[in-house]
């Protein structure tokens, strides 16, 4: 797959790594910009507060199929949005996920190394699930769905619970699974 990773730090980067060890074509956009017409995947990981500021200086993301991984971290949407991921959509008119924000970047480089896959949450367009669930299991974990773009509010405000956890057992995996398959 051609990836598009619009943000290039500890998320943008370390996926880009993570896919490109997988088979895949990433390109790496930072805060100047650049266009995305090429991809088929477009990763959105910038900070959350600045999400409208950085689709602006993206070209070709119309249609493209999305996947933000933005926390509002201190911040809230752009007016009018439940969510990041919502504002995405309607800036693209695409297939939309949300995925990767419920995860430590900080362990990208152990996900291999655990008896169990660690899950990753999305939520978002059917249009999107082949793509988002093929990035998910190619970066090393197994995804779950969380319903639709409507639940990414939900999903957005999911970072409060991951982060108090972290604050008593530091950067963590988890794995979601139905009895018998833990
Ligand atoms: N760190 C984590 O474990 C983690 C996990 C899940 C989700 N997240 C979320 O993922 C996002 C990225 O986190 P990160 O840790 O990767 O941050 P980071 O290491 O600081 O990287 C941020 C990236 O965004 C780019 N950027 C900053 N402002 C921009 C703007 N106005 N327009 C365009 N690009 C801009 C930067 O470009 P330059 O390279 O050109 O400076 C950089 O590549 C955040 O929303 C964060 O909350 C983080």
């Amino acid at each position: 797959m051609k990836i598009a990773a619009v943000g290039k730090g500890n998320v943008g980067g370390g996926l880009a790594d993570l896919w490109e060890k997988a088979g895949h074509e990433v390109t790496r956009i930072g805060q100047d910009g650049g266009d995305v017409s090429d991809a088929d995947a477009v990763l959105v990981a910038v900070p959350g507060g600045a999400i409208a500021d950085a689709l602006e200086k993206v070209q070709g993301i119309e249609g493209k199929t999305v996947v933000d991984a933005t926390n509002l971290v201190g911040a809230a949407p752009p007016d009018g949005f439940a969510s990041n991921a919502e504002f995405v959509k309607s800036k693209t008119n695409g297939p939309t996920a949300k995925s990767f924000n419920l995860n430590f970047a900080r362990l990208y480089d152990q996900l291999g190394q655990q008896k169990n896959r660690p899950s990753n949450i999305w939520t978002g367009d059917e249009e999107a699930r082949e793509v988002v669930e093929q990035l998910i299991r190619d970066a090393g974990y197994d995804p779950i769905y969380a319903g639709g773009l409507e639940n990414a509010s939900t999903q957005e405000q999911g970072i409060g619970l991951i982060f108090a956890i972290s604050q008593a057992t530091g950067p963590f995996l988890y794995r979601m699974a139905p009895p018998g398959e833990l």
